[in-house]
C-alpha cells in the first residue's frame, strides 16, 4: 500500500519527478504557489507519513498531533529550520531532512551582492537615473564604502558565513573578524580572527549575520549592537529576520548610527510595503531570494524529495538533520 505525503507548496520539477518515480508514495499537496493556510495544512497533514514543508510553514505540535501516528518524516526545503519544533519533533520519533550545503555557493553570491549593492548604493543609483536625479557627474554624489582595506565581520563562520568570507577577501579586505560559539579551524583558510563579539560589532567596517536562528541569536542585533558599530559601518543579514530587532535597526539607520544595512530577511516575510524601514534609502531589502538560482532550486528539490523517501522507506537520507 502507498504511503501517503503531503506537499506543502508546488516544488521545483526535479523533485516531483524523483517523487513519482520512486512509486512508493502517493502525493498530495497545496497546489499553488502561495503558502498553505494553518487550517488546510492541519487537513492536509491528517494520516500522511511524510511531509514535505517550506521555511515559511511551521510546524508544531499541532501539526504534528493533526498528522497523527503515522508520520515518520518531515523534509524541509531548507537549510534553516527554526520552523521545526524540534523537541516536538523528537519526542515522537520523527526523523529530519534539510538541504544544507546544496544552496551554499547561491547564498554565499546573493550575500556579497546585497553587501556591495547596499554599500555602493546600487538601488538609489538606479531610481535616480529612472527619475532624472542624475544631472551631472558630481565628486560626491552617491559615494557609499569600498571592501578594499576594510575590516570585515561575520557573525556564524559555518557553511554559508565561511563561502560568503572566501568570496569576500579577494576585494582585499584587510581583516576578517568572525564570532560564534567556538573558533573554527576553517577559519585559517581566510585569516579569521576569531573575536568576541562586542570587538567584532565595534571594529567591522561591514558586518555580515550568517549565524542560525537560535535563542541565543534571537533579537541580538538590538539597540546595543548598532550602537556599537562605526557611523560608517554596513550591516548585513541573510540569515533570519528575527535576529535583528528592526525598530533598533530603523532608529540606527534614520539617525545616521549606521551607514546603511542590507537585508535579505526581515520579520515578517513578506515585509509590509508600509514599513518603516521601506522608507530609508540607507536600507535595502530583498525578498528573501538567499538559495534562489534555478539550479540551486532544482538541486533543493531533488534533495528534499530524497530526503522525504529515505525517510519514508527506513534508509539513509542524503541529508538527515541530527538532533
Ligand atoms: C533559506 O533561508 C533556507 O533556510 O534555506
Ligand atoms: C570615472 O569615470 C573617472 O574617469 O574617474
Amino acid at each position: 500500500k502507498l504511503m501517503k505525503v503531503f506537499l506543502t507548496r508546488r516544488i521545483p520539477p526535479e523533485g516531483m519527478k524523483i517523487l513519482s518515480a520512486a512509486g512508493v508514495c502517493e502525493v498530495s499537496l497545496w497546489d499553488s504557489d502561495e503558502p498553505v493556510q494553518r487550517a488546510d495544512l492541519l487537513k492536509g497533514v491528517q494520516g500522511a507519513h511524510g511531509l514535505l514543508c517550506l521555511l515559511s510553514d511551521k510546524i508544531d505540535a499541532e501539526v504534528l498531533d493533526a498528522a497523527g501516528p503515522n508520520l515518520k518524516v518531515i523534509s524541509t526545503l531548507s537549510v534553516g529550520y527554526d520552523h521545526l519544533a524540534l523537541d516536538e519533533i523528537k519526542k515522537r520519533g520523527i526523523r529530519v531532512g534539510y538541504t544544507p550545503d546544496v544552496l551554499t555557493d547561491a547564498t554565499a553570491e546573493l550575500t556579497v551582492a546585497l553587501l556591495l549593492a547596499t554599500a555602493r548604493r546600487l538601488p538609489e543609483g538606479v531610481e535616480e537615473v529612472k527619475n532624472g536625479g542624475w544631472s551631472s557627474w558630481k565628486p560626491l554624489w552617491l559615494c557609499g564604502y569600498g571592501l578594499s582595506g576594510s575590516t570585515v565581520g561575520v557573525i556564524g563562520l559555518g557553511r554559508i558565513g565561511m563561502a560568503i568570507a572566501r568570496r569576500l577577501m579577494p576585494f582585499g579586505v584587510k581583516r576578517l573578524l568572525y564570532s560564534g560559539r567556538t573558533a573554527k579551524a576553517h577559519a585559517a583558510e581566510v585569516n579569521g580572527e576569531f573575536v568576541p563579539l562586542d570587538t567584532l560589532v565595534s571594529e567591522s567596517d561591514f558586518i555580515v549575520v550568517s549565524c542560525s536562528l537560535t535563542p541565543e541569536t534571537q533579537g541580538m542585533c538590538d539597540k546595543a549592537f548598532f550602537s556599537k558599530m562605526k557611523n560608517t559601518a554596513v550591516f548585513v543579514n541573510s540569515s533570519r529576520g528575527t535576529v535583528v530587532n528592526q525598530e533598533d535597526l530603523y532608529e540606527a539607520l534614520s539617525s545616521g548610527q549606521i551607514a546603511a544595512a542590507g537585508l535579505d530577511v526581515t520579520t515578517p516575510e513578506p515585509l509590509p510595503t508600509n514599513h518603516p524601514l521601506l522608507t530609508l534609502k540607507n536600507c535595502v531589502v530583498l525578498p528573501h531570494i538567499g538559495s534562489a538560482t534555478y539550479s540551486t532550486r532544482g538541486i533543493m528539490g531533488a534533495l528534499s524529495a530524497q530526503n522525504l523517501l529515505g525517510g519514508l522507506q527506513g534508509t539513509d537520507m542524503p541529508s538527515e538533520l541530527t538532533f
